[in-house]
């Protein structure tokens, strides 16, 4: 390594660290919430089945879950990160949900492998993760297949992150040629090539974009969680710059449905803001294949972001959301996902209140 890629290194380490810690406080966030309180299923008084048999298995990119919900997108590349993910990597396999891992590219440009993470979690879906103006930089599709292959990855999330980038104080604010270098991963890459935002979210007209690209699937990662320019804000001296932009982005309720109504058959995971099971439903019910949670499951494992990792905690988080995703679709009387596709369908002109 050149010294200034060692120096390179341990700023994005600095950084990767700064941002776990950030991330797990009060101060990441939003002052907008996602919209998911506004959203209300329709009781059935009459469910006709029964709620301890009730089904939230699915498949997810080849394989089975034990729910239509995953562990999003978080950390990578530092020593501390690597136990948080080697961690996370346990708690999926044991929960029976897929799990994202953060950006790779910090490991992969250390050379550090992450490679163990998949023998921990060996037997649910793993999807690795780059960033799209990485991707777009020269060698940026060999990065990727190296992501791929040293997580022996079932897919790959790019994330889409102009605004976080403009924010941080290191960031790549470059963002020309990132839609036709996702277009060359999805024809270069072995695996699925899905696309996010980092909790900004991603509208109709991006999301058509995507799609007419090829990507497999949409993920929202909108506005009303994690939010990701007041974690960056924070780590700058000239904040104020930044003020008016603190809960820049499209709600996460508010992109499902307008991605939805555009993208009618466009596969969406739904992310930002989601904190519990009924959010998962309420997704689900607005049209969305799957839900994830990064920072309540962070804040669980470590409280602060930098304490030793507490599996049990984060084991309960994803375990209370399964429960409460179970009773959702018992209340509104679907006996698994199916019938609560049909149940949503049946309702669709009557969704948000
Ligand atoms: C500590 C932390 C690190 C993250 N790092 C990444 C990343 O490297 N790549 C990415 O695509 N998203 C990353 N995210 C964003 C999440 O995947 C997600 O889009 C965002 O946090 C919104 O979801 P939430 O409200 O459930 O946290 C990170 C989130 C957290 C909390």
């Amino acid at each position: 390594m050149t010294d200034d890629a060692k120096e390179h290194d341990v700023k994005a380490g600095t950084r990767k660290d700064a941002h776990l810690a950030l991330a797990a406080s009060d101060l990441a966030q939003s002052g907008v919430d996602a919209g998911f309180d506004r959203v209300r299923l329709d009781h059935c008084a009459l469910p006709e089945c029964d709620l301890a048999a009730i089904d939230i298995t699915t498949t997810c990119l080849g394989r089975s879950v034990s729910a239509p919900l995953f562990i999003g997108a978080m950390t990578g590349g530092t020593a501390h990160a690597d136990a948080i993910n080697l961690a996370l990597a346990e708690i999926a396999e044991a929960a029976g949900i897929a799990l994202a891992v953060g950006s790779q590219r910090a490991s992969l440009e250390a050379g550090r492998s992450q490679a163990a993470m998949r023998d921990k979690a060996s037997s649910v879906p793993l999807i690795g993760n780059l960033g799209g103006v990485q991707l777009a930089m020269p060698g940026g599709i060999d990065l990727a297949k190296r992501a791929v292959d040293d997580l022996r990855a079932d897919a790959i999330f790019i994330h889409l992150n102009p605004l976080q980038e403009a924010v941080q104080p290191e960031g790549q604010t470059d963002w020309r040629h990132v839609l036709a270098a996702i277009g060359m991963a999805v024809r270069e890459l072995e695996v699925p090539v899905m696309v996010k935002e980092v909790g900004a979210g991603i509208g109709p007209d991006v999301a058509r974009r995507l799609f007419d690209a090829g990507v497999h699937a949409v993920d929202i990662a909108g506005l009303g969680g994690t939010n990701w320019t007041r974690i960056e804000a924070a780590r700058r001296d000239d904040a104020a710059l930044f003020d008016p932009f603190l809960d820049w982005g499209l709600p996460t309720v508010e992109a499902l449905q307008a991605v939805r109504a555009a993208c009618p058959n466009g596969r969406l995971v739904a992310s930002g803001g989601i904190r519990h099971g009924l959010d998962v439903a309420k997704a689900l019910w607005l049209g969305a294949a799957l839900a994830s949670m990064a920072g309540p499951v962070l804040r669980a494992l470590t409280t602060d972001g930098v304490q030793v990792p507490d599996p049990a905690a984060a084991m309960d988080v994803i375990e209370r959301c399964k429960g409460q995703l179970r009773l959702a679709l018992f209340l509104t009387g679907a006996p698994d996902l199916a019938g609560f596709a049909g149940v949503a369908g049946q309702v669709a002109p009557r969704r948000q209140r």
